[in-house]
């Protein structure tokens, strides 16, 4: 009841920054259309934001994967199962994952050599948040990252705590 969320990320920041890397995903598929994969729940924020800014025509799907780990449940480590799948096919398209946050990097590690199976003619990742600290996998390149942040738990802007947060307007770090 008594929890106190002190702000890490401003929406004014987010704000500009999403602006900015809108205008880079523009000028870089200038010419072409792009396909926001959404990884949900986290990244519907951001996808959305994103999207409303990016200047060449965007279409929309969505994907809800889950990672078990292999040893003690508290890291990704494991196998990522797709809980929900895209509706559309992406032979051709050209992709731009969205993610929310990337930590360890072990479900993108393990979720790109997927998608590249389906064929797409190119296949990127944005991210609004990245821990590298904490990266274990070296095969993970983010190509457009809102922020570069510390190794602190986070909520906010589509990331939870539990499934609570998610509709903070700014990214924040709960105060015990
Ligand atoms: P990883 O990169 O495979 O370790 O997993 C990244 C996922 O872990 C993100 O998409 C989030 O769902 C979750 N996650 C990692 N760090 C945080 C955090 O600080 N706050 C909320 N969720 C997080
Ligand atoms: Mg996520």
């Amino acid at each position: 009841m008594n929890t106190k969320i002190s702000v890490m990320i401003s929406e004014e920041e987010i704000n500009k920054r999403v602006c900015e890397i809108a205008e880079q995903i523009s000028k870089d598929y200038a010419g072409k259309e792009v396909r926001l994969i959404c990884i949900l729940k986290g990244s519907v924020f951001y996808t959305c934001e994103l999207a409303k800014r990016i200047t060449i025509p965007v279409t929309l799907d969505f994907m809800s994967v889950s990672s078990y780990g292999s040893g003690d449940g508290t890291k990704s480590s494991g196998v990522v199962k797709i809980a929900k799948d895209l509706d559309e096919t992406l032979e051709g398209k050209n992709v731009l994952i969205v993610e929310d946050i990337i930590d360890s990097g072990n479900t993108l590690s393990r979720l790109i050599p997927m998608l590249k199976e389906r064929k797409p003619a190119s296949l990127k990742i944005t991210t609004l948040l990245d821990k590298p600290d904490r990266r274990e996998v070296d095969d993970v390149t983010v190509d457009y990252v809102g922020f570069e942040i510390e190794d602190k738990f986070v909520v906010g802007y589509g990331l939870d705590y539990d499934q609570s947060y998610r509709d903070l307007p700014y990214i924040g770090v709960i105060e015990q």
